[in-house]
C-alpha cells in the first residue's frame, strides 16, 4: 500500500486505490467525518469512518490534536468543500490528545491571537496561519538558493563564531565558556576575555560579509545564507536578536550591478512563491482582509497581498541618491495629525524609519533604492566616492517594512581602507587577513545583506517579525 502526503492525495485521481496517510485530527464530526492535516498543505483531508464497525474505545480517542494512521480507499466526495475523500478501512490512534488538556492550548478550535500563539511557539506550527507562513518561509529559502545557483554563485558557509564585528557597531554577543562562578578578571578588575575561547576574544557573527568578501576574491560570485546575531536591545516588530541573512558578494562588480542584482533577486523569490504557493497566499490574503475590516480606513493596506506582490514584481524600484532624498524630505509637509514630522534638518543625518516610510509609502509609493550615503553614518568598508564625503552604499526600502537590504561597493584600495579604519579607531592588525585581500590582486567588488525575516514579513503580509520565524529571539523571548 502506498503512503501519501495529504497534499498528494488531494491532487490524486486514482479513485478506488488504497493509500496510507498520517496526520493530526483537526475536527471530528458526527462520529464519522475526520478532518486530517499533516502540514503538507493548508487543506484538510476528509476521512470517513465506518463508525458502526469501529470500537467505542477507538472513537473515544479520535480527538482534536491526536495523531492517526489511516488506511483507506480514495473516493469522490459527496460532500461540499472537497473533491475527494478517504473511506477508512483501518484506523490506528498513534498519539492520543486529552480533550481537557487540549482545551487549554492553542490547538483548541477557536480563533487565538498571534500573541497567544507566540506563548505556545512549540504548538503554533499546527495552526493554519503559522503553518502557511512556515511553508512559505521554506519555499522562499529554496528560491534563494535556486536564484543564486542558477547564476553560478557558490554558497559559502561563513563562521558563526568570529573575532570580528563586521558592522563595527559593537552590538555583538560575546562567546564565553567561563565557569560563571570563577570569571577571570584583569588587574583592573574587568572581565578578561583574552582567557576565553582558547585565548581569544570572540563573538557570534553579526554578518558573514567580511569572510564572504575574501571568498569572492577567489570564487568571483558567492553568497551566504545563515543565522546572524545582534545584541541590540530594540523591541520592535522589525528586529530580532537572531535573524537569518542572505549575503551575496561579487568580484568585478560596482554599485550599479549590486543594485541590479538586489532588485532582480527580490523579484525572483517573490515571483517564485506567487507561482508555487497560491493557496497559502490566498489564505493569508483573506486572513488580512478579514482583520482589516475592523481597522479604520486609513490604516488598511492599499492593496490585497497578492496584488502587492505582483506590483513589486512588475514595477521598477525607484533609485534615488541620499542627497536627493534629503531634498524631498526637506520639502515635505509635516504631518501634524500623526504627530510626527517628516522634515529633516541637515544633510548628513541618518534617516529615521518615519523618513524612510515617507519616501516609500507617501512619496514614491514603491520600493526605493537609496544610494551614496554620507560616509559618517555608514560602516568602514564602504567605498569612498570622489567627493570625499559620501560612500557607495545602498539600502533597499520597502513599504510597510522599511530597510529590507543594506549593501555597498567595498573599498578595494588598501591605503584608503587603512586610513578609514584608523579614523574609526579600528585596529588594522585585528583585520590583517581582510586587508591582505587588498594587497594581493584587489579588485572592485560589491555585495549586500538581505534580512530574510523581513522578506518573509513582506511576502506573507504578517506584521510582526516574531510571527515569521519558528522561535523568535528577542529581549523578551528566549523561553523555547
Ligand atoms: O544593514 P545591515 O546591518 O548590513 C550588513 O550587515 C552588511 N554586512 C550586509 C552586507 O553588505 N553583506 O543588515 C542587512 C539587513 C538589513 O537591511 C535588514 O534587512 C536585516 O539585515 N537586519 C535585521 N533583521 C532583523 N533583525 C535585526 N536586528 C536586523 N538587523 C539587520
Ligand atoms: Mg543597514
Amino acid at each position: 500500500m502506498i503512503r501519501k502526503k495529504i497534499a498528494e492525495v488531494l491532487e490524486c485521481s486514482d479513485i478506488l486505490k488504497e493509500f496510507i496517510v498520517y496526520g493530526w485530527v483537526k475536527s471530528f464530526r458526527n462520529n464519522q467525518f475526520i478532518a486530517l492535516n499533516d502540514g503538507s498543505c493548508l487543506q484538510n483531508l476528509q476521512c470517513v469512518l465506518d463508525f458502526e464497525h469501529t470500537s467505542e474505545a477507538i472513537i473515544n480517542d479520535i480527538n482534536i490534536g491526536a495523531a492517526l494512521e489511516i488506511k483507506g480507499v480514495l473516493q469522490e466526495s459527496q460532500g461540499r468543500g472537497q473533491r475527494v475523500e478517504i473511506q477508512i478501512s483501518e484506523l490506528t490512534v498513534l498519539g492520543k490528545a486529552d480533550p481537557e488538556e487540549v482545551r487549554k492550548t492553542i490547538l483548541s478550535p477557536k480563533k487565538h491571537s498571534l500573541e497567544k500563539l507566540r506563548e505556545q511557539a512549540h504548538l503554533r506550527v499546527r495552526t493554519n496561519t503559522f503553518g502557511a507562513v512556515m511553508r512559505l518561509r521554506s519555499k522562499l529559502s529554496f528560491a534563494v538558493h535556486d536564484f543564486f545557483q542558477q547564476k553560478g554563485f557558490n554558497y559559502v558557509h561563513t563562521p558563526i563564531i568570529t573575532g570580528s564585528d563586521a558592522e563595527g557597531a559593537g552590538e555583538t554577543f560575546k562567546v564565553t565558556n567561563f565557569d560563571l562562578k570563577n570569571i577571570p578578571t584583569t588587574e583592573q578588575g574587568e572581565v578578561d576575555f583574552s582567557q576565553d575561547f582558547f585565548g581569544k576574544e570572540t563573538n557570534l557573527t553579526v554578518s558573514g560579509q567580511l569572510e564572504a568578501e575574501t571568498f569572492a576574491l577567489g570564487l568571483s560570485d558567492v553568497y551566504t545564507f545563515g543565522p546572524t546575531f545582534r545584541a541590540e536591545n530594540s523591541n520592535t516588530s522589525r528586529h530580532l536578536a537572531e535573524f537569518w541573512m542572505i549575503e551575496p558578494e561579487m568580484a568585478f562588480c560596482e554599485l550599479d550591478g549590486n543594485m541590479d542584482l538586489a532588485e532582480e533577486f527580490i523579484k525572483y523569490v517573490l515571483n517564485y512563491i506567487v507561482k508555487n504557493c497560491p493557496k497559502d497566499l490566498e489564505f493569508l490574503e483573506n486572513r488580512l482582509l478579514d482583520e482589516e475590516k475592523n481597522k479604520p480606513k486609513e490604516q488598511r493596506s492599499p492593496m490585497p497581498l497578492r496584488e502587492k506582490l505582483n506590483f513589486v514584481i512588475e514595477n521598477n524600484f525607484k533609485r534615488v541618491s541620499y542627497t536627493e532624498a534629503i531634498d524631498i524630505l526637506k520639502n515635505s509637509k509635516p504631518n501634524k495629525k500623526k504627530k510626527f514630522n517628516y522634515l529633516i534638518e541637515e544633510w548628513g543625518a541618518d534617516l529615521q524609519s518615519e523618513h524612510e516610510r515617507y519616501l516609500v509609502e507617501k512619496h514614491f509609493k514603491c520600493p526605493v533604492i537609496l544610494f551614496d550615503y554620507p560616509a559618517s553614518i555608514k560602516a568602514f568598508y564602504m567605498r569612498l566616492n570622489e567627493d570625499g564625503k559620501t560612500v557607495r552604499a545602498m539600502d533597499v526600502l520597502f513599504p510597510g517594512i522599511g530597510e529590507m537590504v543594506g549593501g555597498s561597493q567595498r573599498e578595494e584600495r588598501y591605503e584608503v581602507l587603512v586610513e578609514k579604519m584608523k579614523a574609526l579607531a579600528i585596529d588594522p592588525k585585528e583585520l590583517w587577513w581582510y586587508l591582505e585581500t587588498r594587497k594581493f590582486g584587489t579588485c572592485k567588488h560589491s555585495g549586500f545583506g538581505l534580512g530574510f525575516e523581513r522578506l518573509v514579513l513582506f511576502a506573507t503580509g504578517m506584521t510582526n517579525i516574531r510571527d515569521v520565524i519558528p522561535y523568535p529571539r528577542t529581549p523578551q523571548n528566549a523561553e523555547f
